[in-house]
């Protein structure tokens, strides 16, 4: 199945969209990607170290300004940042070029599949499941507001999760 626009993948930390970027790409043959790994490469610096070094504004600068980017290549599976639709101008780039698919987990699954990470400087110093509460909620609502369509994660395999977002199309 070809795409014939972007598919955005939203959602908090450790919510999959990564592995179901992966898995949409094997089942459409579209390219995948992946923006925390594209700016890292870019920038020669892991995201930590540019959070440290130039501030989160700046690194969300860099997602808007890939943003742009990507609304001007071929259509693809596009697996965001966590905090990348807390810009509302990021949001209207990719609402015009594609779709966005919001990806949910329960706060225990995302506390476990993050917890052992140690390039995700929003949680520094905060990694626990009440903060990561706290911050899904705070969150929520800019998430339902950007998505075109919603996907629960928990106790899924990728492949459906995936069928799921083709089906709706
Ligand atoms: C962030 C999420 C991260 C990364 C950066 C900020 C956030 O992406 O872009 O650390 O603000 O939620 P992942 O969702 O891929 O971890």
């Amino acid at each position: 199945m070809k795409l014939d626009q972007h598919i955005f993948l939203i959602g908090f930390m450790g919510c999959g969209k990564s592995t179901c970027a992966a898995c949409l790409c094997r089942m459409t043959g579209a390219e995948q990607i992946e923006m925390d790994q594209e700016i890292v490469k870019r920038q020669g610096m892991e995201i930590t170290e540019i959070f440290r070094v130039h501030g989160e504004e700046y690194f969300r600068d860099l997602e808007t300004d890939l943003i742009k980017e990507i609304g001007n290549m071929e259509p693809m599976v596009v697996s965001c940042g966590g905090g990348t639709v807390l810009r509302e101008e990021n949001v209207a780039l990719m609402k015009a070029a594609g779709r966005i698919v919001l990806l949910t987990a329960e706060p225990e699954t995302v506390f476990d599949r993050v917890k052992g990470s140690a390039d995700r400087p929003v949680l520094n110093g905060n990694m626990n499941l009440s903060y990561i509460k706290e911050l899904m909620e705070a969150r929520r609502p800019r998430y339902e507001a950007a998505a075109d369509a919603a996907v629960a994660t928990d106790g899924r395999t990728a492949e459906e999760i995936c069928e799921e977002i083709l089906e709706q199309r």
